[in-house]
């Protein structure tokens, strides 16, 4: 008797493409859709079920897509809708699934609805987006000198919120004088759900890229698009981003979310929401059995671990306690229902061997490591690309190259109001930066990495270790980290337990052993994470020792016959296959 339901984006691992750094197929320095075609058989052979293709929609790319100005159509530089077309044939010839991004907290400034919006004051238009008229500063705490308006308007915005790229959250708009909201870049205008009109929209649109044939949505910020009703001023006006209180999880998200859920999806769609600021009852209401009918949500903690109360722009050091107990609250607050999705990385995020493992003297071991985690707790895991190659952040040595529009405006913001001492920048950026993960995908050791011709100029540069890593030798070598994620991919295929055991925290307290059983009836596996460069000693629990058992998987040779006291290796991972 089996105790679970199938479903197959459980069962999948899901392969992130960043379009605009995987492959240029025509020389323009830019990744392209024909450039991902070409790398189907590559996916194909790393063994992945899914793909996750981020913007790839008309758009004057002020956050590299995720400023849409038109969600029908493909942006010129990455190819035409019959190459999109051709990519979902070719992957789904390979019963590879498509999910696309929905960004719809928000549009561009160039979208025809915002344009309609700007320049008819009272058309239907203008209730697509958040116009409202500013304030006499008097009136207020704020300081007209934080805001950008002709030196004849003596006026602040509506409210203190800020934007999560720095910097306020409204700007004036000369022609009608009015102010209108946007929880990211001044280009990136929010959309007034309260609209009906707005909902239609997006719903009638969602359903038009379904009946081309896409598989599901990853979902952008979706967890923003509720304002709160008279949009009050933030409750913590101290916060980084001041008002991110009332408008994360917002008042009427849930009905948003399940009118979407009962008007475009069916049964086999998958649905994954980006929700930053999130708790695990909240996860619960968005993915359990009574919520909004989302498959699994991106959550966020263990992304804050190495933050200080500042945000992303501080540092602190973490620690893999922490981040074991961080980890651990999500599997069990959703073990019974709801679902979770494994990262440790994606194009928002430095590179996670650079940031939870060591990319300098244990490479190869610390990004097997991570794998081995990833690919073993419960819930679906998510490759970003170049992942499975252990790529590492770029050596960034000014901020003239970096191009990421929410690095540069943050730590402008942040050296403004004297939050990052100058003397901090670089290691800051070095660190922390999106563009870490935006570099060009790694194929080969020639002079742009084969991600594009030796003449053009790449928009990002690449990685210099790419002599040392990149897909090829990685796929020529049995040894590599590749292989290793193509043996952890395939043992999910054979293995239910991985996908739909239940996890168990064992040795909790251990400083820097991460050891877990998962169980589905009568199979069981042990993993064992060793998350430090030095050896450590490991002692099973007792009702384990003794225990027969075979490697099911490991980053370093062991002979091994049950489960006894041992000495682990720098960053060794076993994964016990107990009889
Ligand atoms: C989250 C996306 O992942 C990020 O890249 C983007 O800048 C923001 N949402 C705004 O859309």
């Amino acid at each position: 008797m089996t105790t679970f339901d199938r479903t197959w984006w459980k069962e999948a691992v899901v392969y992130q493409v960043y379009p605009r750094s995987f492959n240029d197929s025509d020389g323009d320095g830019l990744g392209d859709i024909p450039g991902i075609i070409e790398k189907v058989d590559y996916l194909d052979d790393l063994g992945v079920d899914c793909l996750w293709l981020n913007p790839v929609y008309d758009s004057p790319g002020v956050d590299n897509g995720y400023d849409i100005a038109d969600y029908r159509s493909i942006l010129d530089e990455f190819g035409t809708m019959d190459d999109w077309e051709t990519l979902r044939d070719e992957l789904h010839k390979r019963d590879i699934k498509l999910i696309m991004d929905l960004v719809v907290n928000h549009t561009s400034d160039e979208h025809t609805w915002f344009l309609n919006s700007q320049s008819s004051g009272d058309s239907d238009f203008r209730e697509y987006y958040w116009w409202r008229e500013g304030r006499d500063p008097e009136e207020t705490d704020l300081d007209p000198e934080d805001y950008d308006t002709p030196d004849d308007v003596n006026e602040v915005p509506p409210n203190d919120w800020q934007s999560f790229f720095g910097g306020p959250a409204w700007s004036y708009d000369e022609d009608s004088g009015e102010w209108y909201l946007h929880i990211f870049d001044e280009r990136m205008p929010d959309l007034n759900w309260e609209t009906e009109a707005v909902r239609d929209e997006v719903f009638e649109m969602m359903e038009w890229w379904f009946d081309k044939g896409i598989d599901g949505f990853r979902m952008d910020v979706i967890n923003l698009i509720s304002k709160p009703d008279g949009l009050p001023n933030s409750d913590d006006p101290e916060a980084i981003v001041r008002g991110a209180g009332q408008f994360v999880n917002g008042p009427r998200v849930h009905d948003y979310l399940e009118e979407l859920h009962d008007r475009v999806l069916d049964e086999e769609a998958m649905t994954v929401g980006e929700m930053a600021e999130l708790s695990v009852e909240e996860a619960r209401q968005y993915t359990g059995r009574d919520g909004d009918g989302m498959s699994m949500v991106f959550t966020f903690d263990h992304m804050r671990l190495d933050m200080t109360d500042a945000g992303r722009w501080s540092y602190r050091e973490w620690s893999p306690q922490e981040l074991k107990e961080t980890m651990t609250h999500w599997q069990e607050g959703l073990a019974d229902e709801g679902w979770n999705s494994l990262f440790l990385n994606n194009h928002d995020e430095p590179r996670q061997v650079s940031r939870f493992g060591d990319d300098e003297y244990y490479r190869r071991e610390s990004a097997k490591m991570l794998a081995t985690l990833l690919h073993t707790l419960r819930g679906t895991p998510y490759i970003y690309q170049g992942e499975e190659l252990g790529m590492t952040n770029y050596p960034f040595d000014s901020l003239e190259e970096v191009r990421d529009v929410d690095t540069i405006k943050n730590v402008r913001a942040a050296r403004k109001s004297g939050r990052i001492d100058d003397a901090d920048v670089m290691d800051l950026v070095r660190y922390r930066t999106r563009d870490n993960a935006r570099t060009p995908m790694q194929w080969n050791d020639s002079t742009h990495a084969g991600f594009t011709e030796s003449e053009a100029t790449p928009w990002m540069p690449v990685n210099p270790n790419k002599d040392d890593i990149n897909a090829k030798d990685a796929r020529d070598d049995p040894e590599s980290i590749w292989h290793y994620y193509r043996d952890l991919i395939s043992l999910r295929k054979e293995r239910d337990v991985l996908v739909y055991g239940d996890y168990d925290l064992r040795l909790e307290d251990h400083e820097n052993l991460w050891v877990y059983t998962r169980t589905l009836e009568e199979d069981s596996l042990l993993v064992v994470l060793n998350f430090a460069g030095e050896e450590t000693r490991f002692d099973p629990p007792s009702d384990l020792r003794g225990e027969a058992a075979d490697l099911l998987i490991s980053n370093y040779e062991s002979d091994i016959v049950s489960v006894e006291t041992t000495v682990l290796r720098p960053w060794e991972a076993r994964v016990y296959d107990l009889h």
